[in-house]
């Protein structure tokens, strides 16, 4: 119940985002680098641009770097773009210009963690994997009112494995994207949206009242 009431919420109530638009594993794997500590209306004009710049994996390859440090500039973290011109390197010379379709084989690439490899492999491959980001550690802590520390690795390492749990086998890129959705839109930090949330009737901490103590992170 808690997926179905999640999804048919995401189904209806999804931000309409040009990386939803694509099934391009290239254009997936571009916007979930972007939108590491990066917010969805900052990368949004950054995101075109790039794409314009280069629309596929080969033009990325072959563009000089200085090129590629200058489509970024201004989003910050710039081991990011460092990291993308370099796996796009990698992909076309290692890997036919395919990028690895399972979370496992693209966490070998530079700039792909845990989380990112996650992300592309769900979204862009269906691959059944499990991801945490904050959105998603909000969210379930106010769910499940969770009140451990979400900051520390055992925390963390117990989030994931709850992600795991409740991962459909169905559509797992729709069900990772919807949590994160409703972190973003709903279960916000400050002033959460509980009356239109499609998990009120579950959450937890709702019940409790504790929605503005969670998620613990730690200290005051
Ligand atoms: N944050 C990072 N990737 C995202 C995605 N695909 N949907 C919503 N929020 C995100």
């Amino acid at each position: 119940m808690f997926r179905r009431d999640l999804l048919r919420w995401y189904r209806r109530h999804h931000r309409q985002l040009p990386w939803r638009a694509t099934r391009d594993p290239y254009r997936i794997w571009v916007s979930e680098i972007m939108l590491q500590q990066t917010r969805v209306e900052t990368v949004l004009p950054y995101y075109a641009r790039w794409l314009r710049a280069f629309p596929t994996m080969h033009a990325l390859a072959r563009a000089k770097a200085d090129r590629v440090l200058k489509q970024w500039e201004g989003l910050g973290y710039y081991s990011r773009a460092r990291n993308l011109h370099r796996a796009a390197q990698t992909v076309v010379r290692e890997y036919s210009g395919k990028l690895p379709r399972t979370a496992e084989g693209l966490r070998q690439l530079p700039g792909i963690g845990r989380y990112t490899a996650g992300a592309i492999a769900s979204i862009a491959f269906g691959e059944r994997v499990p991801l945490v980001d904050g959105n998603v550690a909000r969210v379930f802590s106010r769910v499940f009112a969770l009140t451990a520390n979400v900051k520390t690795p055992r925390t963390m390492e117990a989030l994931w494995q709850l992600a795991e749990k409740l991962l459909p086998a169905r559509n797992p890129g729709d069900f990772n994207q919807a949590l994160m959705e409703l972190g973003a839109l709903v279960c916000t930090p400050a002033n959460p949206r509980c009356e239109v949330c499609p998990m009120r009737r579950v959450c937890v901490a709702r019940a409790r009242g504790l929605v503005d103590q969670l998620p613990n992170r730690g200290r005051p």
